[in-house]
């Protein structure tokens, strides 16, 4: 919007996505340079760590914004304790508990992701974790009253779609078939053949279960997880030596889809209702008191206390580790950002490009070769982000001069 806030004259909206793309790709590769390299001693690091250590970065960064905002607001020689009472005023005043809501469903959010990528290879992750365009748009629709036309719905499924078609695994034959029957075999048992034996089996474990009582259920259940453990899970399980459960993985990769929609509306909800101008800034820093003590509580002490104290806080820390916290944290602010901004669909769009970004980047980093789903993904991708952009048509031709009266 001209007239707007702007960065070296580029206007906010366009200028926190763009960062947001190139942010995104630069933690792709990060996650993924951390991923093949080996950990470091036997330990992986504590998930819960990460996610608090997150929270204090993005809370400092928002501090330090806050307080270079409220300091230009004032007059130049203001004493800092006046400019802390301002920020302590504006965060602990008014409406600040509504961001309870979106901080907890964030730090839950952000703790599935963990536990899914721990369960899942990146593939799945990354396929999955895309309905997340989908549960967005829907809770966009629910609780801002957004009206989203055909055209727009048809543009995010083929978004989708896209995103989804980039994240299939590279085959050395440039051949969409051999893709689209990886992409099965990932999903489904490997043959015909082997889902009849699969059918047969469950229907063997069913007959003994009638026949035992109910005690062997927790067979049939490790049976079947250990049945739709998928092919490159056990790859990994080999490779890394950490056991990955597929259905924890699935779950917490699903939910945390739903809840990624969900908190990033209810915080879009917060900033863009309140009839008060609270600073972006004020938000998250509203926000980081209520991830914080769930991220701390639940997450340090309840989930990781006791390897926490034998272990230590920093065990399985490395410089990568450290440096994915950092981006991460610089993420989430370009996120709200972008929130702010734009909204959280458009977020979504700028997520999804930078998918794209990292790959062509992997092409030269690691030696990543383009094959035909880059191809088609990229095309569905640029295709989504078009149809969604050209404006809506109006009902009945707009009147040839603005309005006159
Ligand atoms: O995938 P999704 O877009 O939901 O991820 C958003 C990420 O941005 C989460 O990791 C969340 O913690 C972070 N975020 C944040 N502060 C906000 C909004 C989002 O740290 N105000």
């Amino acid at each position: 919007a001209a007239g707007g806030p702007s960065i070296f004259g580029v206007p906010m909206k366009q200028a926190s996505l763009i960062t947001l793309t190139f942010q995104n790709s630069a933690l792709i590769l990060i996650m993924h340079y951390s991923r093949i390299m080996a950990p470091p001693g036997d330990h992986r690091y504590f998930a819960s760590t990460a996610v608090f250590l997150n929270e204090i970065i993005k809370l400092a960064i928002c501090l330090t914004f806050a307080v270079y905002e409220t300091s230009r607001s004032l007059a130049p020689q203001t004493p800092a304790t006046v400019i802390f009472e301002q920020i302590y005023r504006s965060v602990f005043s008014g409406d600040g508990w509504k961001l309870a809501i979106p901080g907890i469903l964030y730090a839950l959010e952000n703790t599935l992701q963990y536990v899914a990528l721990s369960n899942l290879d990146a593939v799945h992750f990354q396929i999955l974790y895309q309905l997340k365009i989908i549960t967005t748009a829907l809770f966009s629709v629910a609780l801002l009253g957004r009206g989203l036309g055909v055209r727009r719905w048809l543009s995010l499924v083929v978004l989708t779609l896209g995103v989804s078609v980039v994240s299939l695994p590279s085959s050395n034959a440039n051949d969409l078939a051999m893709d689209i029957h990886d992409f099965s075999d990932h999903f489904f048992p490997r043959s015909m053949h082997e889902l009849g034996q699969f059918a047969g089996g469950v229907s063997d474990v069913a007959r003994e279960l009638t026949k035992r009582g109910l005690d062997s259920l927790d067979g049939l259940g490790s049976q079947l997880t250990r049945r739709s453990a998928s092919y490159e899970g056990i790859k990994e399980d080999l490779d890394t030596g950490f056991e990955m459960n597929y259905s924890v993985g699935l779950t917490a990769v699903l939910v945390s889809a739903l809840v990624s929609g969900l908190s990033g509306v209810y915080f879009e909800k917060v900033l863009k209702d309140s009839a008060s101008s609270v600073s972006v800034w004020t938000r998250n820093i509203q926000m980081s008191f209520y991830s914080l003590l769930p991220a701390f509580f639940i997450g340090v002490i309840v989930n990781d206390g006791d390897e926490i104290a034998k272990h230590g806080f920093f065990d399985g820390y490395n410089s990568i580790v450290w440096l994915a916290i950092v981006f991460q944290a610089v993420g989430g602010i370009l996120t709200s950002l972008c929130i702010n901004y734009a909204d959280n669909i458009a977020k979504n769009f700028a997520t999804s490009i930078s998918i794209i970004v990292s790959f062509v980047f992997s092409m030269f980093v690691f030696g990543f070769s383009v094959n035909l789903s880059f191809v088609l993904g990229t095309a569905l991708v640029l295709l989504s982000t078009y149809m969604y952009s050209i404006p809506e048509r109006k009902r009945g031709r707009p009147p040839p001069i603005s309005i006159a009266s």
